[in-house]
């Protein structure tokens, strides 16, 4: 029992879905963490660490706020794993960029041929993976002509190592769907000759859910975010790939009221007890990213039981059923758990992104920092959380 509201995140977890990744790989494939969005919302540093000590070795993030947080870590910046910043660097920050050593995704010859510029009056090596836009129109050139004349620029110039060659899928995760195979062709196509003139260069394209789903999307290394943190990019059971999720979001019953037939709980009255009943009122709410969108639309586990969220989610609390029974009572101090097990229940965050119409990585995202984040192995607590 813990009088807390908190999110627990089992780094061993992590370690061990990365190993579990690693496994699917050839021997010598590559796992890059996306480590963005804080960790997809259980801790950025934490987790590049856990990533880190199961085999993955390289991190990626969006930008350079992020990237800049990692490097200045000193645990992480220890482990010395290169770090890809997947997103737009600024001109401003490019300087900055170099000198720490982050891999840089170019994908235009302008952008290119400045980088060059700058890391040759800088007398450094700014280190490059150029990206081809295979149909997810994001960023990216569509054109593979320009993305080859980008790459044989970084090869040629003196200042500029040409790391790697990329792409992201748009369906990966969408197992009907053609256009996957569509954009795999079209990367092999580009990546291929490229890769036999620089076979020094990593080939880089799948997400999670295309490493998970087809072995020919490898290449030389794999960049993989929600499958870490054992989600399922496919939105199904994590446990029936393999994956532990990590995060566990958990509260206790503050409080237990009887709510008569006819008395209502909640901003709206959106519940209304139609027989007497016991409710219980539990610490979380849209606040903490427990979004309102589950408001009579959510389970909770509490004393090992599946008990109905009910009423709308406060930005502080919600309401649970406890129902009638003289014993609901006796559940007050009780631990009640949004994400996670137990006894033989179990609330995953694909069952929550369901009610809400989402993909887990926004559940996972949008738990708030107010929600404190406690780190475990196993159970032993981290030392220094
Ligand atoms: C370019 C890129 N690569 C890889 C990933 C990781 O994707 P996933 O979390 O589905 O594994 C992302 C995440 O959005 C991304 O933007």
């Amino acid at each position: 029992m813990s009088l807390t509201t908190q999110a627990g995140v089992n780094l061993a977890s992590i370690e061990r879905n990365c190993t579990r990744l690693l496994g699917e790989l050839r021997e010598g494939g590559q796992l890059c963490a996306v480590v963005k969005a804080d960790g997809y919302g259980h801790g950025m540093v934490w987790c590049a660490q856990a990533a880190l000590a199961g085999g993955a070795t390289w991190l990626a993030v969006s930008g350079m706020s992020e990237a800049r947080e990692l490097a200045t870590d000193e645990e992480v910046g220890s482990l010395k794993a290169p770090l890809l910043v997947m997103g737009p660097i600024p001109p401003s920050d490019l300087e900055e960029a170099i000198v720490q050593g982050f891999d840089i995704v170019v994908w235009s010859e302008r952008y290119m041929s400045a980088i060059a510029q700058l890391a040759a009056e800088m007398d450094m090596l700014v280190r490059v993976h150029v990206k081809l836009d295979s149909g997810m129109g994001r960023f990216g050139t569509r054109d593979a002509e320009e993305a080859t004349r980008i790459a044989t620029a970084a090869a040629a110039a003196p200042n500029v190592q040409l790391v790697g060659l990329m792409t992201h899928f748009a369906t990966a995760d969408e197992l009907e769907d053609d256009f996957f195979e569509e954009q795999l062709q079209r990367f092999e196509l580009w990546a291929s000759p490229l890769k036999q003139a620089h076979p020094e260069v990593l080939v880089h394209a799948a997400n999670s859910a295309a490493t998970l789903r087809d072995p020919r999307t490898h290449f030389d290394m794999v960049r993989c975010g929600i499958a870490i943190y054992g989600m399922d990019p496919f939105g199904r059971d994590p446990r029936e790939r393999d994956l532990e999720p990590a995060m566990e979001v958990a509260s206790h019953v503050a409080a237990v009221k009887l709510c008569h037939a006819g008395e209502s709980a909640g901003y709206g009255r959106r519940f209304t007890a139609t027989h007497d009943t016991y409710l219980g009122v539990v610490p979380i709410g849209y606040g903490d990213g427990w979004r309102r969108g589950l408001s009579n639309n959510a389970d909770v586990l509490i004393g090992g039981v599946r008990r109905p969220l009910v009423g709308t989610v406060s930005m502080d609390s919600i309401t649970v059923d406890l129902g009638p029974g003289p014993d609901a009572e006796r559940l007050a101090g009780e631990t009640a758990v949004l994400i996670g097990d137990q006894g033989a229940e179990r609330i995953t965050a694909e069952e929550v992104a369901r009610r809400l119409d989402t993909i887990s990585y926004e559940v996972a995202c949008g738990l708030t920092r107010r929600l404190e984040r406690r780190y475990c192995q196993d159970g032993l607590r981290c030392r220094d959380e």
